[in-house]
């Protein structure tokens, strides 16, 4: 069957030969267009998005549209491990305790558009409040949260898939980012200041959405009840070892929004 030899493509090569399908994922917002790594197939991102059947089919048969224009094609099912997506998002409890960090990161991105605004690299004052922005980013998003990730949760997957790569590749540039800031927070350049928090905002933003939306709720389908049973445990394993930590991080996202509101 035609279809399937594209099933079994990496999306980038799909879209390097017929553009018009990065569109047709894009309504349907499949982000991979702007992906860095693109080589998940394409029945694996059909897959991964969980779309409700009807708009699986309407999606597919648009893709087949575009690669064969003149003929009709036989969409072929796409196996899942599980049924259509419920309607309202629920995460089992170890996710869930993901999905909740990421609150208090995303408070910090919230408000970085207020620290570019009142950035002050000449007093000493002024930086201090980049250092400690990096000191939360580093003590919380990075090592309690994104350490969380990498050294347990992905490890209940394949290391070599794409999406695993996608996402460890953002936590190591967001790492890069934080190191240039501080080099260039060393230099008092403010232009680069600026930059590296812009980006750094602009890549967890999207990262966060592609775990809430897409990566936990896919892992949550493939998860037994030991596995999550036995996340869970580790998790909370990990919590104790960190301490207050998180408190203390609570407490400086609270001043920080006291001060830069
Ligand atoms: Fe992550
Ligand atoms: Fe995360």
């Amino acid at each position: 069957m035609p279809m399937e030899k594209y099933l079994n493509t990496s999306i980038k090569e799909i879209i390097n030969q017929f553009p018009e399908v990065a569109d047709s994922l894009n309504e349907y917002n499949i982000g991979c267009t702007p992906c860095s790594v693109g080589s998940c197939l394409l029945k694996d991102i059909v897959e991964i998005h969980n779309l409700p059947a009807d708009e699986e089919q309407e999606l597919m048969a648009r893709i087949a549209k575009v690669i064969y224009p003149d003929r009709e094609v036989i969409i072929p099912e796409i196996k899942r491990k599980s049924e259509t997506r419920p309607k309202e998002i629920s995460y089992s409890p170890p996710m869930q305790k993901l999905v909740n960090e990421h609150v208090l990161i995303k408070r910090l991105v919230a408000l970085i558009p207020e620290v570019i605004y009142n950035l002050d690299v000449a007093s000493e004052e002024g930086r201090q409040v980049i250092i400690d922005s990096v000191d939360f980013i580093r003590s919380y998003a990075d090592k309690y949260h994104h350490a969380k990730e990498e050294e347990i949760l992905f490890k209940c997957f394949d290391e070599n898939l794409d999406i695993l790569k996608t996402m460890r590749e953002d936590h190591e540039e967001a790492r890069a980012h934080v190191k240039a800031m501080l080099e260039a927070l060393d230099k008092k350049d403010k232009e680069a200041v600026s930059e590296h928090l812009n980006a750094y905002q602009e890549l967890l933003t999207e990262h966060i959405k592609k775990e809430d939306e897409i990566l936990y709720l896919w892992m949550d389908r493939s998860f037994s009840i030991t596995q999550i049973g036995e996340l869970f445990s580790k998790f909370n394993t990990r919590d104790e070892e960190f301490g207050d930590v998180p408190e203390r991080c609570e407490e400086f996202i609270n001043k920080l929004e006291e001060v830069v509101k």
